[in-house]
């Protein structure tokens, strides 16, 4: 067990934030908001202090971190030049977009492990600006929840789960987006999508046309196409509940849920949305938020789910979305926390 110190935190400028980003600096775990989830950061040219994140998590060993950098300077000392990076980079950075390079080799080998690539995210949040600012160094940082664990978007929730586990965590506010950064691999050509996320692929076309998309997020996982990015091919990505999408147009959607839910003795919560709430005859209903703002609905997923584990449910039944715009990240997290169980009405 270790003493995790816990900064409850004001604002950027708040004072706390020089311990933490010390600590940070000098080869401790610490956890930090940003505006996708929240990260659990570690200095990436340490590679010691990279291997405790992957004790804290318990995280596999062949999964890759993300290293996140406040400074554009520090870019062209970790990774070689790539293909239509200023364009991305002016439209996106700071924001929810990751960026994939081919590695100059410069981070604690464990950041990327086997692999000659490196994958750089400058994020948008002040505090995590700040943070890393401070901090004076690449800071490679995953998702800050216990391997498996559907990612945090409140301090809280990474109280759950990592505290003794770390040595810090700044507590700040919710995230924003809620899902994690979209994954644009920039070794491939043209560049290839391996995670959806906050940033849409309508939105990279927009700036760069045409891209390709990982072929293993259009499959399900049991035609066995291995995804390129290795965390994505975890399906355990979930709360303790058995989750469930039913997809369809609204009327079946809500049809089937609801007789699924009424052929169920076990606890059932409902996962919808407001043009669906009221016509359900049930007891655990949460909606998500509007169909009309998929933001909404994208930021409240991980919550949600967390609070169906509160309440205590066996099963979850959730209602599907368009995989148009922000609809394809939350498809893809929905099917990964459904382990792929999907009923199409
Ligand atoms: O929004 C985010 O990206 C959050 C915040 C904290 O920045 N971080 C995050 O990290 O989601 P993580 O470790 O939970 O997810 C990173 C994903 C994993 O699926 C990993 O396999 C993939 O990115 N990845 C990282 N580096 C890669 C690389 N060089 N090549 C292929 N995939 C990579
Ligand atoms: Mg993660």
């Amino acid at each position: 067990m270790k003493n995790t110190k816990v900064w409850i935190i004001k604002d950027e400028h708040d004072e706390q934030l020089i311990e933490a980003a010390k600590i940070l600096k000098e080869g401790g775990t610490v956890a930090f908001p940003t505006e996708t989830v929240y990260g659990l950061g570690a200095n990436a040219l340490l590679d010691e202090a990279v291997s405790g994140i992957y004790e804290a998590k318990g995280r596999p060993s062949d999964n890759p971190l993300i290293v996140h950098i406040a400074d554009l300077s520090l870019l062209d000392e970790l990774v070689e030049h790539a293909p239509y990076q200023e364009e991305l980079i002016q439209a996106f950075w700071p924001g929810a977009i990751t960026l994939i390079f081919k590695s100059k080799g410069k981070v604690a080998a464990r950041v990327s492990p086997g692999l000659d690539t490196q994958s750089i995210r400058m994020p948008k949040h002040p505090v995590a600006k700040k943070l890393i600012q401070l901090a004076g160094v690449p800071v490679a940082a995953p998702s800050a929840n216990l391997s498996g664990k559907p990612s945090p978007t409140d301090g809280k929730h990474v109280i759950e789960d990592l505290n003794g586990r770390v040595d810090g965590i700044v507590v700040y506010d919710q995230s924003d987006v809620g899902l994690e950064s979209t994954i644009l691999d920039l070794t491939q050509s043209p560049p290839m999508l391996l995670r959806p996320g906050g940033v849409t692929v309508e939105d990279i076309e927009a700036v760069i046309g045409k891209i390709q998309i990982d072929p293993a997020l259009e499959k399900k996982m049991s035609e066995n196409v291995q995804p390129r990015a290795p965390g994505m091919k975890y399906t355990h990505y979930s709360p303790e509940a058995d989750v469930t999408v039913v997809n369809g147009p609204l009327d079946e959607m809500v049809k089937k849920i609801q007789e699924l839910h009424d052929s169920h003795t076990s606890s059932v919560g409902i996962m919808c949305s407001d043009e669906t709430k009221d016509r359900y005859k049930a007891e655990n209903i949460i909606s998500l938020g509007s169909r009309e703002s998929l933001e909404e609905v994208a930021s409240n997923l991980f919550k949600t789910l967390r609070q169906f584990d509160e309440i205590g449910v066996d099963i979850v039944l959730a209602e599907g979305y368009d995989t148009v715009g922000m609809g394809k990240a939350i498809m893809n997290r929905l099917n990964k926390a459904a382990g792929y169980q999907v009923i199409n009405v």
